[in-house]
């Protein structure tokens, strides 16, 4: 049997990199999509040279054909993670105007049409698979819990999570005849590379908005769900909250 081969977008820095890190350890070969090739080798490195990179946009179809076809030439491709992501913030009037039309489609691009883009062309290759214990594979998205609490100024990424949500069932339903689960993650609070923007002060007021644990999140607990994700054939179709009981307030 082939090994199992998981594309990782996102993948060579945050939610990403951490999960590539768990999925190497639990035996698997990586490809990871990203768009900076610095970061790619860095990312490579970092995993003992056991990855392939391969540089591109999820938005761009030949990009992601690409690494689907990276992917292929290692073996099957069972696992599909879509971390790649960008945060935007700006309210929808603000004294410089009325929100930019384009920066609202370029995040509903990259981060609801690149999911989907990634999701199409891998599920195509997954359903060529064997089956192996029922299943030809699974695929895991990233939303947020702004998809359902968007705070003050999240309008766009808030739209953009929520179309990730809000495809995971009709995605689950069209897949499972072919054997492929996808299910979403709904990240809270996390302490990646995006949220080096914030100051440590802001860090900290949000930390206390958390019910229990009173922290962000590590990277290497979002990995650690997604690989029970994996080994649980149960899980279907949903978007699971990950953020300690935190609910966002407006601002
Ligand atoms: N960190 C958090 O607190 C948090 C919370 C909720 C949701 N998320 C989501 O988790 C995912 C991972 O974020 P992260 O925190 O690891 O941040 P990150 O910035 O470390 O990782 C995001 C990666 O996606 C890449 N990317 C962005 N647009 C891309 C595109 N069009 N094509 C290919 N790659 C692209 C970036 O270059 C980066 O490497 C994102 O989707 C983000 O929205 C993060």
């Amino acid at each position: 049997m082939s090994r199992a081969v998981a594309l990782i977008t996102g993948g060579t820095s945050g939610l990403g990199l951490a999960t590539a890190q768990r999925l190497r350890e639990d035996g698997m070969r990586l490809v990871l999509l990203g768009r900076s090739r610095e970061r790619g080798e860095e990312a490579v490195a970092l995993l003992g040279g056991e990855a392939v990179f391969v540089p591109g946009d999820v938005v761009v179809e030949g990009d992601v054909e690409r690494a689907v076809e990276a992917a292929v030439d290692q073996g099957a491709l069972r696992t599909v993670v879509n971390c790649a992501g960008r945060a935007h913030a700006a309210r929808v009037v603000s004294r410089s105007g009325p929100h930019s039309l384009k920066d609202f489609m370029e995040v509903i691009e990259a981060n609801l049409l690149g999911t989907f883009n990634v999701v199409r062309l891998a599920a195509d290759a997954m359903a060529a698979n064997e089956p192996v214990s029922g299943e030809r594979g699974v695929i895991v998205n990233t939303a947020s819990i702004a998809a359902f609490d968007g705070q003050t100024g999240q309008a766009a990424y808030a739209a953009s999570k929520a179309g990730v949500a809000g495809m995971t069932l009709p995605l689950a339903r069209d897949l499972g005849p072919l054997l492929i689960r996808v299910v979403t993650v709904a990240p809270g609070l996390f302490d990646t590379p995006a949220a080096d923007v914030l100051p440590a002060d802001k860090k900290a007021e949000l930390a206390g908005l958390v019910p229990h644990p009173r922290r962000w999140g590590g990277a290497e607990e979002f990995a650690e769900l997604v690989l029970h994700i994996l080994r649980n054939p149960m899980i279907n179709g949903e978007t699971i909250r990950l953020d300690g009981g935190l609910r966002l307030p407006a601002r």
